[in-house]
């Protein structure tokens, strides 16, 4: 295994094709070792993370700190109530202040686009982007790619449709060209307002109407309604949009038959998903859920200029 050729991952075009197979391929051999009853490795033994968190999370937060566990780093977990943030100290001053401290690696999840490269023009430490408003997530993406190359073996030539709110999604932000990147047909589908103002910008097919283009997709990944970053309803109702855009047991049904279904999380049940089609799916979304921590782990032994000590085995 060997190191990537960025010092750190603040956007998906950090890594090239073969950045991410490396990441990819790295991870697959961590997913082993977490299905090993003992689940942790020597690797990172004497190397500092910290995970700032200055916007809510359930599975970014807690599977890095997982994977940093898990490699047997020294993890600290910082949460905006228990930051010096809520004092009103800059993102640059926190900065400098984690700096101080001599981290080699921070994860940092934060609602403004930017927070990421801010972090890494003021820290020596290599600096991973955990979501940045409605930007990029990039670890996101990679465990998306994961779980799609798990399933179809390649991108090359897949039809993958991403469904719903494209204008505010970091996670399409950071999928879509890694996908177009690798080979892969990436349509967005969503009403005009919930498509960016220049759609032709997107740099991806798009289209409307779902109905149109369901069968024909082997991906259908769905996008939650991110209710945090929109001021003006851009639909008439939760129910109109659900009807349109959301999966339920017809819309399974019509899928081609090898097709998956895949959602980031946090599910909105009854409007990307019906509460059936989410249990339905559950298996896929909890494996990407799975995947995030091999991801992570990846990340951090190859940022962190991998195994001085000593195979995985
Ligand atoms: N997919 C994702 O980023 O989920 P969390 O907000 O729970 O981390």
């Amino acid at each position: 295994m060997g190191t990537l050729a960025t010092e750190h991952l603040l956007n998906i075009e950090d890594l090239d094709v073969a950045g991410i197979n490396a990441v990819l391929d790295t991870a697959r051999s961590f997913k082993e070792v977490n299905e090993r009853a003992i689940k942790k490795l020597p690797t990172l033994r004497g190397r500092t993370i910290i995970n700032l968190f200055l916007e809510p999370s359930t599975r970014t937060r807690t599977s890095f700190e997982i994977a940093a566990k898990r490699l047997s780093a020294d993890a600290i977990n910082m949460s905006p109530s228990a930051s010096s943030t809520v004092k009103g100290e800059s993102l640059v001053d926190t900065a400098k202040t984690l700096d101080a401290m001599d981290c080699d690696l921070l994860v940092i999840r934060h609602r403004y686009a930017g927070a990421p490269y801010i972090m890494s023009q003021n820290m020596r430490a290599h600096i991973i982007n955990a979501g940045d408003g409605k930007h990029q997530h990039p670890t996101q993406a990679l465990l998306d790619l994961f779980t799609i190359r798990e399933r179809f073996g390649g991108f090359s030539g897949l039809k993958v449709g991403i469904v719903g709110d494209i204008a505010h999604s970091r996670v399409f932000g950071s999928l879509a060209p890694a996908l177009r990147l690798l080979g892969a047909d990436v349509t967005a589908i969503a009403p005009a307002t919930l498509l960016p103002a220049c759609p032709e910008l997107l740099g991806a097919n798009h289209c409307h109407k779902l109905d149109e283009i369901l069968g024909e997709l082997d991906v259908v990944y769905l996008l939650r309604i991110q209710k945090e970053r929109i001021e003006q309803s851009p639909f008439p109702s939760l129910r109109e949009y659900a009807r349109l855009y959301g999966i339920d047991r017809g819309r399974l049904e019509r899928m081609k038959r090898d097709a998956i279904l895949m959602h980031p999380g946090p599910v909105n049940r009854g409007v990307e998903l019906t509460s059936e089609a989410a249990d339905t799916a559950a298996n896929l979304l909890l494996y990407q859920v799975n995947a995030g921590v091999a991801i992570r782990m990846a990340l951090m032994y190859l940022l962190l200029g991998g195994d001085r000590d000593g195979s995985l085995a």
